[in-house]
């Protein structure tokens, strides 16, 4: 195990007065055992520890540091703007700026309202699916995450109402009868369909063939409003996001994360005629003080621009499918010499992935089920004793970020195959 008394102390005095000491349930530590980390100073594509411990990051904030931590441009815009003014509650000139860069990125969204978080982003579009359709239910998927809004943690958590649950049907990832059952038995009822087109919460699940494409068109068919929670894919697998990569446009986008680059920042947005459901020129109410904050503005504008220049997500991939392609190789040397058939699963897409320990590929969430925690939590110390740093969790994906080096990734796969062996052999 990793040497890091400090944090073990910082670890036992947070414990004291922030629940499990952590101010979000992902940064815990209690899946993988041992203490949670405090970290220091993000540079680039490593984070260092209070205790001196450089790791090379692949949690990257859970999606936001896509262009690496503390990129200088997301550095100097954000300081040159907070030096004029943290916040004036009103509208500011780089709300026009990183608006009419979403909106080439994605043009599906036409219209769009930023706010603080991903939460806030699917929260409020729900409330604006409800509103267009007048109707109230939504569809989901298990084993989605949507953030920490009661409709989409429905099952997931105690404190929301038994009506509010009810309101929330679930259907199978990847399973188009599924769906089409629940609008069957559910007439004129349901407002959204929402989902993460890919999904990051049960290890890296891509949509089958025509499953997104067939979602629109029930959709259509029943009326509902179809949501793509691109938070975490969003400039993410490409820079229009996953409706780009695989040519089907939603009715509202919901982004966050890496749209920031780092800044607190969420935004949802769709056709002018739907958004202008929103007050003060519809009826939906949504608002929000810190909403367009100058800064969250400033980040988002200089990542955008430097992930629009040429070649970025070429190169972005390039690294991810030669860790990939390590990876694999070092599981069937590892097969060759000893035999033993490693039941990893690698999934991705671009530069987000999962590395599962289960024997089959994951497709729903009933598949994730089968996922060797005890396993993924040995290999994640044997990781960050050899400086790499993995998410703590078995389920949740991992990121390549612009600044990933080809010396990080011959580390990585290094580190990696060591790790397997740790984990598969002794
Ligand atoms: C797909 C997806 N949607 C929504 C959220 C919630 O975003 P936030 O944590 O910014 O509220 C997350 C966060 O992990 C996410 O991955």
């Amino acid at each position: 195990m990793i040497q890091a008394p400090l944090s073990r102390q910082y670890s036992q005095k947070l414990e004291k007065l922030i629940p499990g000491g952590v101010n979000s349930p992902f940064r815990s530590f209690r899946e993988v055992g041992g203490h949670t980390l405090f970290f220091c100073r993000g540079t680039g594509s490593k984070i260092l520890d209070v205790d001196g411990n450089t790791y090379i990051d692949y949690v990257g904030a859970w999606g936001p540091s896509i262009l690496g931590h503390a990129a200088p441009e997301c550095v100097a815009a954000v300081y040159e703007t907070m030096k004029k003014g943290f916040l004036f509650g009103a509208p500011h000139e780089l709300e026009i700026e990183l608006a009419e860069l979403v909106q080439q990125c994605l043009p599906s969204m036409q219209k769009m309202r930023f706010v603080n978080s991903g939460t806030e982003a699917v929260m409020s579009s729900i409330r604006l699916a409800r509103g267009v359709t007048k109707r109230d239910l939504v569809l989901m998927f298990e084993g989605c995450y949507h953030g920490h809004n009661d409709a989409t943690l429905a099952n997931h958590s105690d404190g929301i109402p038994e009506e509010v649950r009810n309101k929330t049907i679930h259907a199978t990832f990847n399973n188009l009868d599924t769906v089409e059952k629940a609008f069957l038995e559910n007439p004129g009822k349901i407002a959204c369909v929402i989902l993460e087109p890919v999904t990051g919460s049960m290890g890296v699940v891509v949509p089958r063939d025509g499953f997104l494409k067939g979602l629109k068109e029930l959709c259509r068919k029943y009326g509902a409003l179809l949501i793509f929670d691109e938070v975490l894919t969003g400039f993410r697998i490409a820079l229009g996001g996953a409706q780009e990569y695989y040519g089907v446009r939603p009715d509202i986008t919901c982004l966050g994360k890496a749209l920031g680059g780092g800044m607190p920042i969420g935004a949802y947005g769709g056709s002018a005629e739907i958004m202008d459901h929103l007050m003060p020129i519809g009826k939906v109410y949504q608002a929000g003080t810190f909403s367009g904050n100058p800064m969250s503005m400033a980040g988002g504008v200089a990542t955008l621009k430097k992930l629009m220049l040429t070649g970025v997500y070429g190169s972005i991939e390039e690294k991810a499918n030669w860790l990939f392609g390590g990876l694999r190789n070092a599981l069937q040397e590892i097969h060759d010499k000893t035999g033993t058939t490693a039941p990893i699963q690698i999934q991705n897409v671009g530069s987000m992935f999962s590395l599962s320990f289960c024997e089959h590929p994951i497709t729903k969430f009933g598949d994730a089920r089968s996922i060797d925690a005890d396993a993924y939590a040995k290999f994640f110390h044997a990781l960050l004793s050899r400086g790499i740093y993995f998410p703590p969790s078995s389920t949740d994906a991992a990121c390549i970020s612009l600044a990933h080096s080809a010396g990080d990734i011959t580390d990585t796969i290094e580190a990696c195959t060591g790790a397997f062996l740790e984990v598969l052999v002794s």
